[in-house]
Formats: C-alpha cells, sequence, structure tokens
C-alpha cells in the first residue's frame, strides 16, 4: 500500500447531513483514518433520506462518506462518552457540525476536550459564527445562501431571490473547514497545541460573494454598476442587482441559445465577450466590419448595445448545436462553453479519466457514481472507496481502544453501540 500525506491522521467524524461530510470525505481520501461516530439503529440522517433503493444507504450518504469507517456510539449514555472520551485521547481532529451548543449539551466542551488531549484539533461548522445575533439558528444549505448575499444577487431582476444549485452552503463550507484543519494541523506541528477551527456557513458562502461586495461599494460611489444588464437603460437602487447571466467581471458574457434550444432545455452555450479577442469574435461571425467600427471596437462602446451583440451571435448560433459552436469558437480562443447537463456530465468521458466522476462498488447498491477529489497532485491519486455500512466498524475500532469481546458484546446488548 502506498503512503498517503495524511497517512497517521485519526479524525473524529461527529458529522452528518453535507457540510461536515463533505469535509472529512476529502480528509480521508487524501489517507486520513476517519471514524464516522453515529447514532446507533439510524446513523446519519442521509442514510434513509431521498433512497432510490429500499434498504440501501441512500446516495446522498454514500456521495458524501467514501473512504471512511463507521462506529456506531450512544454519546449521551455514560458507556457512550467514556468510549468517545478514549478516542478523543487517540486521536488528531474531531470534527461536528450539530446544532448550535449540541456539543456541549453532551458534555464535551472544548474545556474538557482540551482536558482530554490538548493536542486535539476541534473543528466544527454551524450557521453563523460565534457570537452573531444569529449564532442560535439551526442552518441548512439554502438559509445560508439567503444569509450570504448568494440569493439576493443570483437570478433575474424582474424574478425573487435565487439559490443557486451549487452547495454554496454545505460542501463549500466543508472544503473552508478542511483548509482550517490542515493549518491547524501544521499549526500544532509547530506549536505542540491544538486549536478550536471554526466555519460558519454564512461566511463560506460571502467568500464566495466577494465580488458582489465589491460591486456594492461601486454602486454606492458612482450609482451604477456598468457591466450589470440594468446598464445603461434600466434602474438601480442602492444595493447590488440580480443581474441575470451577466458575466462578474470585466468580460461581458450570457447564456445562449443554439440549434435545438426549442425543445432541449440545455441547448445553450455562454460566451464571453472578452476586449481582446473582439477581432477573432467579430471574424467568427462573419463581421468584419464590426472590428474597427467605432460603435462596436471598446467596451464602453458596445455596453449600450450588448444585447443586440447577443441576439447576432444567437442568429449565428441558430444552425449549430452546442458542440459545434465551441469547436468553432475554441479556434479563436474565446472563453465559451456549452451548457452541460448533469446527464451529459454522468458520460463524460474526460471526467472520468480525470478521476473527476468516479465508479464505486458498494456492497449493498451495487455500482454508483461520485464525484472524486477536484483537487489533483502529482503524487497521489486518491481512490475513492464505498462508504461504510452503518456500525461495519464499530467492533474493529471498540477493539483499537483497547475493549475486549466480553465488553463490546455488552455495549452491543445494552444499545451503547
Ligand atoms: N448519540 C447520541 N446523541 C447524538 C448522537 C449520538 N451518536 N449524535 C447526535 N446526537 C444528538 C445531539 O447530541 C443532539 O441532541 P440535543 O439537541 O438533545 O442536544 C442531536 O442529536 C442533534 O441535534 P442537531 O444537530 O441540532 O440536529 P437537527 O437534526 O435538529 O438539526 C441541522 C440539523 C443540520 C440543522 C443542525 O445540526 C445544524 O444547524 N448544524 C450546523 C449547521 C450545519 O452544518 N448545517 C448544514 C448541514 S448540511
Amino acid at each position: 500500500m502506498t503512503t498517503k500525506p495524511l497517512d497517521g491522521i485519526r479524525i473524529i467524524d461527529f458529522t452528518h447531513v453535507q457540510a461536515g461530510p463533505a469535509c472529512t470525505q476529502l480528509l480521508a481520501w487524501f489517507g486520513a483514518d476517519v471514524i464516522k461516530v453515529e447514532r446507533p439503529g439510524s446513523g446519519d440522517v442521509t442514510r434513509n433520506q431521498l433512497r432510490d433503493i429500499p434498504d440501501a444507504d441512500a446516495l446522498y450518504f454514500t456521495m458524501l462518506n467514501s473512504n471512511k469507517r463507521s462506529l456506531t456510539l450512544d454519546t449521551k449514555t455514560p458507556d457512550g462518552k467514556e468510549v468517545l472520551e478514549k478516542l478523543i485521547q487517540r486521536s488528531d481532529v474531531m470534527v461536528e457540525n450539530f446544532g448550535p451548543g449540541a456539543l456541549d449539551r453532551m458534555g464535551f466542551t472544548w474545556e474538557r476536550i482540551l482536558e482530554l488531549n490538548p493536542r486535539m484539533i476541534l473543528a466544527s461548522v454551524k450557521g453563523f459564527s460565534d457570537g452573531h445575533h444569529y449564532s442560535d439558528l439551526k442552518v441548512y444549505e439554502n438559509v445560508a445562501q439567503c444569509a450570504g448575499g448568494a440569493a439576493s444577487t443570483t437570478g433575474f431582476w424582474d424574478g425573487p431571490p435565487t439559490v443557486s444549485a451549487a452547495a454554496l452552503g454545505d460542501s463549500n463550507t466543508g472544503m473552508h473547514l478542511a483548509i482550517g484543519i490542515l493549518t491547524a494541523l501544521r499549526g500544532r506541528d509547530q506549536t505542540g497545541k491544538g486549536q478550536k477551527v471554526a466555519v460558519s456557513m454564512q461566511d463560506a458562502v460571502l467568500n464566495l460573494c466577494r465580488v458582489k461586495l465589491r460591486d456594492q461599494q461601486r454602486l454606492e460611489r458612482v450609482g451604477y454598476l456598468k457591466e450589470y444588464p440594468q446598464y445603461p437603460h434600466g434602474t438601480f437602487s442602492d444595493a447590488v442587482p440580480r443581474g441575470g447571466n451577466a458575466g462578474g467581471g470585466g468580460q461581458p458574457g450570457w447564456v445562449l441559445k443554439c440549434k435545438g434550444w426549442e425543445t432541449d432545455p440545455n441547448a445553450y452555450i455562454y460566451f464571453t465577450v472578452q476586449d481582446h479577442a473582439w477581432a477573432p469574435i467579430c471574424r467568427a461571425l462573419g463581421r468584419p466590419e464590426w472590428i474597427d467600427d467605432p460603435a462596436y471596437n471598446t467596451p464602453d462602446a458596445r455596453q449600450p448595445h450588448i444585447f443586440e451583440i447577443f441576439k447576432t451571435i444567437e442568429e449565428w448560433l441558430a444552425d449549430k448545436t452546442k458542440y459545434e459552436a465551441v469547436d468553432i469558437l475554441r479556434k479563436f480562443d474565446i472563453p465559451c462553453s456549452p451548457v452541460l447537463s448533469m446527464k451529459e456530465i454522468a458520460r463524460d468521458e474526460s471526467l472520468r479519466k480525470s478521476g473527476s466522476i468516479v465508479e464505486v462498488d458498494h456492497p449493498k447498491r451495487g455500482k454508483y457514481l461520485t464525484v472524486g477529489s477536484p483537487i489533483k497532485f502529482s503524487d497521489l491519486k486518491p481512490e475513492i472507496t464505498a462508504s461504510p455500512l452503518l456500525g461495519e466498524h464499530t467492533d474493529d475500532v471498540l477493539a483499537e481502544l483497547g475493549y475486549d469481546a466480553d465488553k463490546i458484546a455488552t455495549f452491543h446488548a445494552v444499545g451503547v453501540v
């Protein structure tokens, strides 16, 4: 077996649903021994949510818990607490994303954890940061997207705030937490001491909405935002508006119809009008007269009739599929992509080859697809293994903690594990 960078790091995975599990799954791929602690009998709620095969763990669970071990443990019983204490003494990191105060109520305050293991890193996800006026709230994905500025700035100007399909609140927060954990592990190498790491879902969403806070300040200074569709003919209020599919930076762009859009909801491309690609764009469209026309040849000149330009591009796209269009545009170095459906992504050979989409064999489900590591290394190729069955490793972990077979049998008999 080859060595992995996080070999030797033991993580107590006291997480559930998506935000915490996404974090610990990533660390498991990179070699950490991740022990998922779950309530006996039921386990992580996602094992049962949105099941597509009766009696087999749901994809919601399997796709967020690969490469882990599962220990069932009732941590509200005295025996369960004792087991968790032993685990804390032998582990490097504990990750949790319970509702506010749940860990304290269980008796595992930060002070108690430090007492048990001064080298412990306690990593938490909460909806809002400590001391925030909403810090008592329980939070799910879309709540975080609304609280972090994503929803108010997403969608069309004549529609309501809109959430993204991307898990900006859940998996994104987990990824931030993983960075925090690795930083704390590096810090521990230097000081010998553990520490508490926390990421709130609101903050993690906000971190991805950085450019919208940029826009708020620009709006307050000048009263308009040139790259938004509202400019120059519409109106601006005093808050960043929803900009539809407009490009977020200095390069205007839009989702444009291709051949077949009338029946295929994904027959579109994203087209970017990059300033220095203006001449190639005009050549690709067969409009060379626009290259030097002062009404078109600078970004400022184009912006007032950007939708007329997009309409012209759509006329050019009318007899081309999204793939044909991109194959032509790529020759002109124009930043663009087909709008890909999940069906197309699931069958994409390149994603399979790179390990970004992986087929995993599960003892109860059979084969299923999951998203592999988006982080690629030159000396590590994460191997994605099946998620554990509920309690699959309970006896192994208890034996590693020094419990003998009789004691383990008693724990089973009284429902501690
Ligand atoms: N043994 C015994 N009890 C256990 C246990 C175990 N192994 N694991 C969990 N529990 C208990 C906890 O102690 C807690 O009990 P308490 O409320 O009596 O103190 C309870 O189970 C879990 O509570 P909670 O985390 O609040 O669950 P919930 O289902 O009510 O709320 C969330 C779910 C996700 C809304 C909430 O956990 C939350 O806000 N988490 C933080 C933000 C987050 O991560 N949200 C997104 C997740 S994708």
